[in-house]
């Protein structure tokens, strides 16, 4: 009994943090201050990781326009379209130098 709380506790904290980029006053405008914003939830702090994959080192895996598409698209189980076009493309600019 004692587990589904924490469990329940756990889902409201990955739903708070993923959805806590609509109404932000204060909107960074640079790539480390919209990864926190916007994918840190699930990416983790050092890109390790967390709720999706890790990433780290993306240069090994997409050009820089993939990188785009895929933030501005979503894929599988990450939704797209979190970030306004220049948002994404300073977190893409930020990310793949990672
Ligand atoms: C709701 C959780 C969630 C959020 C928020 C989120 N992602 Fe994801 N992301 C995922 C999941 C899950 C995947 C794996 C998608 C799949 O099934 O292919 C993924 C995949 C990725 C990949 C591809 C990884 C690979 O190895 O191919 C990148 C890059 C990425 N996310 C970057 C970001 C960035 C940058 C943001 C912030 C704008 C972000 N994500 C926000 C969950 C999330």
């Amino acid at each position: 009994m004692k587990q589904r709380w924490i469990i329940f506790a756990l889902s409201l904290l990955l739903l708070a943090g993923c959805s806590s980029n609509t109404a932000d006053a204060k909107r960074p405008t640079d790539g480390e201050g919209l990864y926190k914003m916007s994918c840190l939830s699930c990416h983790g702090e050092n890109l390790e990781g967390a709720a999706g994959p890790p990433v780290m080192n993306m240069i090994a895996k997409y050009a820089e326009e993939d990188l785009l598409k895929l933030l501005n698209d979503g894929a599988g189980m990450m939704p797209g379209g979190l970030l306004s076009e220049a948002e994404a493309k300073s977190v893409t600019k930020w990310l793949i130098e990672k």
